[in-house]
């Protein structure tokens, strides 16, 4: 099945978990894919099988003219942009009463600011497309709290009112904007704690699954967002987290 067949999209964190399961999933429903990631990240998609494609493209989300640019190799490699992903995403644990201004920003800048800029500059392909779609990538911690993650709890928040904003302005484009809140998953940015046996089993219980989540279980539901079948589901925030956060 092809799900994404003739989509065009720019995935962003896209050369490591969930961002590159993506990518390669989303190629292997038939979109052309760019697969944005930081200068220096070594991209690994050998394994595309489909009738869709990636090309990479080594830019820091961050960089001021990083949304233009990438709007435009999608424009000029694809001739369009059907699904912008916004999944670019770093953590950060420190205490509120030890953050520096520095660490805040930084937070802030990948988790947030560059998520409303990248969206801002995609707009204008969005808005010819025939299924315009933004997913943003927030966290069960955009709801949630926890230790030393003022600023990203922050970020994630805001990640959510940022979308359920997009989708009320894009709407009468045809343009849906969704939120995803993923719960535990092992990636990058965890494999080093979840490589404590002690802690993974803390997550694992967390989840009424009884399991950390993969990269691919967060991709399906990003591929059902970008697809035809949510095309009347739009501002939503979606979990895709085993049911870490059913019990309070
Ligand atoms: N892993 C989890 O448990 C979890 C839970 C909730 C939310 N998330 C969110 O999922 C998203 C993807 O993270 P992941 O878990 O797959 O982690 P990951 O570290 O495996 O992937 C994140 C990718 O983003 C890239 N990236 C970071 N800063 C960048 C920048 N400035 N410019 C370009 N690329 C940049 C990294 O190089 C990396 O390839 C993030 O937004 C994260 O906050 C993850």
């Amino acid at each position: 099945m092809t799900r994404l067949a003739g989509r065009r999209a720019i995935v962003t964190g896209a050369a490591s978990g969930i961002g590159q399961a993506s990518a390669l999933l989303f190629a292997q429903q038939g979109a052309e894919v760019l697969a944005v990631d930081r200068p220096g990240v070594a991209f690994a998609f050998d394994e595309v099988a489909g009738p869709g494609r990636i090309l990479p493209l080594a830019l820091d989300v961050t960089d001021e003219a990083a949304p233009e640019a990438a709007v435009a190799a999608a424009n000029a490699q694809f001739g369009g942009l059907d699904i912008l992903f916004n999944n670019a995403g770093v953590g950060a644990s420190v205490l509120a009463a030890q953050m520096s201004d520095e660490a805040w920003d930084q937070v802030q800048a990948v988790n947030l600011r560059a998520v409303f800029r990248f969206a801002r500059a995609a707009i204008p392909l969005l808005i010819k497309s025939p299924a315009g779609r933004i997913i943003n990538t927030a966290s069960v911690m955009a709801q949630g709290a926890d230790y030393g993650l003022a600023a990203y709890c922050a970020a994630k928040a805001g990640v959510l009112g940022l979308t359920r904003t997009l989708a009320l302005e894009l709407g009468r484009h045809g343009v849906t904007v969704n939120a995803l809140m993923p719960g535990a998953i092992l990636t990058g940015m965890t494999r080093d704690s979840f490589a404590r046996p002690e802690v993974a089993e803390v997550w694992a219980r967390k989840s009424v699954l009884r399991r950390l989540g993969e990269p691919r279980d967060v991709a399906a539901v990003a591929l059902f967002l970008a697809s035809d079948d949510a095309g009347f589901v739009t501002g939503q925030a979606l979990a895709a987290d085993g049911g870490l956060t059913l019990r309070i």
